[in-house]
């Protein structure tokens, strides 16, 4: 083994012999760390020392044994976005901000699954024995197949799966999580990926679902995770603002199903609850004519979902105009008011526009275009919008509104809501509502 000390961006992994404050690949400042990696020539070890497995002959698909049942917890929104189910022996990385409920959404998972009688280890680094049984209780947890262990120690860690042989695995968090094998501390992205690629030949052989919290930043690196995406056989991402009860869960990669799923929960006091029918969230807490707001129904993967964005148009107190979007894209929006300006009467030059979507919600369907127009027509005219109106359709630079893959099933979710379609075929036609 011949080793070498090289600098690895944690941001996107870009390699370099030295280290710079800047990332040349992704634009990232300080995100170089040290690294060490094996040059020397091995045939058991891969570059990064990790043991490379014995060659395997190929087999005929016809000689597969077919799957096995999948593992479903109960928690039907997140089944769902699992593609029904965990697979046996699959590492699925649960990913979130820290503090948005990834480690109780994990133990309400397990919880039930230790209800139906499987054998649940819940390895964490983070919080002690004590914290995690507390909070297992708390939601629920059957006291006799869930084992708790404090473990920061990968050796450890391995050693106690050996021997225990849980029927499921929980790792709380990867950041915490370190080898002596090799340098770095926890959290490096050597160690996040040595001690990822360990655990998961492990599990691979003893065929233990097994799932692995990671934290990111707001905008999904950092930190590791985004070096694993390729390692794990799902990525699932945990999102929301900390400050609103709504919490999103979606799949960014999933070899076992579509990630076309989102599941929708709701941190209450006991825990994150299923949301069955959001649109009615939105409803309930909405006036039916409120001025500067706009209902959209954007689709979430395979999933409509009825989102209100709301306008507040202003004039400009000092100069230049200001543009803000929480929960929307601030370029599309200053986008969106050059072609209100262009392409009607209305006139933005001297005004202040503020967009938000409610419920502490992403709303990124281009299609929410007409909805964000419409609001900020409804805003600057201090008149609402037609009662019970939804408007959907991706706008064009020409000021047209295109039809998109999906209306029609955004139009059915909107039938079915009991609510209107807003057709519009230009942007003409907004200001004289
Ligand atoms: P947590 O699952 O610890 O976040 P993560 O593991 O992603 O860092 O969630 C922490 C937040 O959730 C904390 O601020 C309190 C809140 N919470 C509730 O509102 N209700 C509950 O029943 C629980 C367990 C937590
Ligand atoms: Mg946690």
């Amino acid at each position: 083994m011949k080793l070498k000390t090289i600098y690895v961006c944690q941001n996107c992994s870009q390699e370099s012999s030295k280290w710079q404050g800047k990332c040349p690949s992704c634009g990232e400042w300080n995100t170089f760390v040290e690294d060490v990696v094996n040059v020397g020539k091995s045939d058991t070890l891969s570059s990064h020392g990790i043991p490379r497995t014995a060659a395997e002959k190929p087999r005929r698909l016809a000689d597969q044994a077919a799957p096995k049942a999948r593992l479903v917890t109960g928690l039907s929104e997140f089944d769902q976005v699992l593609g029904g189910g965990f697979v046996e022996g699959s590492l699925i990385l649960l990913s979130g901000e820290p503090g948005i409920g990834k480690s109780t959404l994990t133990l309400q998972v397990v919880s039930r699954m230790a209800a139906q009688k499987e054998r649940v280890l819940y390895i964490t680094g983070e919080e002690s024995v004590d914290q995690i049984a507390d909070r297992a209780r708390r939601l629920g947890a059957s006291e006799n197949n869930l084992q708790i262990l404090y473990e920061t120690s990968l050796e450890n860690i391995l050693t106690t799966i050996a021997n225990e042989k849980p029927e499921f695995l929980v790792i709380d968090s990867i950041q915490v999580m370190s080898s002596a094998e090799i340098p770095g501390v926890a959290g490096s992205i050597s160690q996040v990926r040595y001690v990822t690629e360990m655990i998961m030949n492990t599990i691979k052989t003893a065929k233990i679902p097994t799932l692995l919290i990671g934290h990111v930043n707001k905008d999904g690196n950092i930190a590791g995770p985004k070096v694993l995406e390729h390692l794990v056989d799902t990525v699932l991402l945990l999102e929301g603002e900390r400050d609103h009860e709504l919490r999103m869960l979606r799949a960014l990669k999933n070899r076992f199903g579509p990630v076309s799923e989102v599941g929708l929960f709701e941190m209450t006091g006991e825990g994150l609850t299923e949301v069955k029918n959001p649109g009615e969230r939105v409803l309930k807490n909405r006036p039916e004519a409120a001025i500067g707001s706009a209902l959209t129904m954007s689709m979430e993967g395979n999933r409509p979902l009825l989102m209100e964005v709301q306008a507040l148009v202003h004039h400009t107190d000092f100069g230049y105009p200001k543009r803000m979007a929480s929960g929307y894209d601030r370029n599309r929006l200053e986008l969106l008011i050059a072609v209100l300006q262009k392409h009607t009467t209305l006139n933005l030059a001297d005004q202040d526009v503020y967009i938000n979507i409610t419920g502490g919600l992403t709303l990124s369907d281009p299609t929410a275009d007409l909805a964000v127009c419409a609001a900020i027509a409804s805003s600057i005219q201090k008149r609402p919008l037609p009662i019970g109106s939804v408007f959907f359709g991706e706008i064009s630079l020409t000021g047209e509104v295109r039809p998109s893959y999906k209306d029609k099933e955004r139009g059915k979710a909107v039938e079915k809501m009991g609510l209107k379609i807003q057709k519009l075929s230009d942007l003409k036609s907004l200001p004289k509502l």
